[in-house]
């Protein structure tokens, strides 16, 4: 039998990592306002940012193109790198272990308003443009899910590589 595919094109699939990684953010809001241990904090962040690094390589490796060259407006499609640019750089200050636990709490915060605004832009603008577009979005679905189980795997590799 075929097995089931969790989503109904590749717009719902990503949306759904859009729902799990906003529901991050609000747990990491509800830590801080708890005063956690900053070692709490910490692992919910890494989390965080692997879910944020594994969505922005999956758009950008193979949604982004298609919507691009289906809708082409490149200036919007720029518009979106440079958000996941602007993340990706956030995301590195939040990743590096040298980083001290002061500002960190702040960087997150900053990080989910960003994301929020981006995730905005896709719904109401890219999202709604790749639907209205000649595209297949059902037939994406796969390829993205093979993708991220592929960089999930190596995700995971690297952390236990890490914790070695
Ligand atoms: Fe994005
Ligand atoms: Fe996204």
């Amino acid at each position: 039998m075929k097995k089931r595919i969790a989503y109904d094109d590749a717009v719902d699939l990503l949306d759904a990592d859009h729902k799990a990684v906003k529901k991050m953010f609000i747990d990491h809001a509800a830590l801080c306002e708890a005063g956690a241990p900053a070692a709490t904090k910490r692992l919910l962040t890494q989390r965080i940012c692997q879910a944020l690094t594994m969505h922005a390589q999956l758009e950008e490796e193979i949604f982004y193109p298609q919507v691009r060259k289906a809708i082409g407006d490149d200036a919007l499609m720029d518009e979106a790198l440079q958000q996941h640019a602007a993340a990706k750089e956030i995301i590195a200050l939040l990743v590096s272990k040298k980083t001290p636990d002061t500002g960190l709490d702040a960087a997150v915060k900053q990080l989910g308003m960003l994301i929020d605004l981006h995730v905005l832009e896709e719904r109401e603008v890219i999202f709604l443009q790749a639907r209205r577009a000649a595209l297949d979005l059902r037939g994406m679905t796969l390829p993205l899910l093979k993708r991220r189980q592929q960089l999930k795997k190596q995700a995971d590799a690297l952390s236990a590589q890490e914790a070695a």
